[in-house]
């Protein structure tokens, strides 16, 4: 039988540039889409794939990050106090169970295939998953499992995927394809942020993936690949060379880039959209405003 999916690792070392000055205290994320951090996002789509140990993979000043997922007695006995049940619910639901999340230290800021090597003695000889926090997908279904489920029936390693317009080709990690079978797409090549006239397609990988062991095999020997840094994308592609079955997985569900700061704009609005207590106001407003950028043109 194959082995189950049951840790993930979450490459959440980064400086989070992009959102300066915000990131100049707070790990980005941390960051509030409406009302919960973007890793809590990440956290709530792996547990619903049936994820049990959680790996962060850190650097200096990620503080905050450790402390948001410990419990909060103090605060929970308050909203207790005051019968402010519903809050007190929201809030346990973020509780992680004691020993299920671990923190590695990447020390030199060598790539996200170097940031999953660093959590290689954590992982030992299980597939794994994982997830970059900054590419948060809306769906019915959360897309890990929506992976989780297609890997049962496939194993191999396993990469989200979504086309891009091929002028982005140069921001992603690219599929080289051979197969399609309805939302799985046999793959035969990766490069990353290749330019946009070498992209083999305009299928991209999305920060979601189910990965064999032998992935970390690979990343022992990688040297540094694509903008210098050591690629997580170079080491799946090596795979391939060796015979085995990497696969894209079309997931169902919208992605948002809450890494630019358009696309964590844009998933405030849908993700406020989405909830039932903001969105008349919301909607009520972006229609206002959209009728005054129309009279101004
Ligand atoms: C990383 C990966 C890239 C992937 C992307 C998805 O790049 O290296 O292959 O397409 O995430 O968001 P980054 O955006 O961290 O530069």
């Amino acid at each position: 039988m194959r082995k189950k999916v049951t840790k993930a690792i979450f490459p959440v070392a980064g400086m989070g540039t992009r959102f300066l000055p915000a990131t100049k205290s707070v790990p980005k994320e941390i960051m509030t889409l409406v009302d919960r951090p973007l890793i809590q996002y990440a956290i709530d789509e792996a547990r619903a794939a049936g994820i049990k140990e959680f790996i962060f993979v850190t650097s200096r000043g990620k503080g905050a990050l450790e402390d948001y997922f410990d419990h909060a007695p103090q605060l929970e006995q308050e909203l207790r106090k005051k019968g402010k049940t519903k809050l007190l619910k929201t809030l346990q639901s973020t509780n992680m169970d004691s020993g299920a999340i671990a923190y590695i230290r990447q020390h030199k800021a060598l790539g996200l295939g170097h940031a999953v090597w660093c959590a290689r003695r954590l992982i030992g000889n299980e597939p794994f998953a994982v997830m970059l926090p900054d590419d948060v997908i809306a769906a019915e279904k959360p897309c890990l499992q929506q992976m989780v489920e297609a890997y049962n029936e496939t194993g191999g390693s396993m990469v989200a995927a979504m086309e891009v317009e091929p002028s982005k080709a140069s921001s992603y990690g690219i599929l080289d394809t051979c197969e399609e079978r309805g939302d799985l797409v046999k793959v035969k090549g990766m490069v990353e942020k290749p330019n946009a006239e070498d992209a083999p397609s305009n299928l991209a990988v999305i920060g979601r993936y189910i990965l064999t062991p032998t992935v970390l095999q690979n990343l022992n020997k990688l040297k540094s690949g694509s903008g210098g840094e050591i690629q997580l994308t170079d080491a799946i592609a090596q795979e391939i060379a060796q015979d085995r079955d990497v696969y894209g997985y079309r997931f169902r569900g919208q992605r948002f880039d809450c890494g630019s700061k358009s696309g964590f704009l844009q998933a405030t609005v849908a993700f406020g959209l989405a909830r039932e207590e903001l969105r008349d106001d919301l909607s009520a407003y972006l229609q206002s405003i959209s009728q005054i950028d129309r009279a101004a043109q």
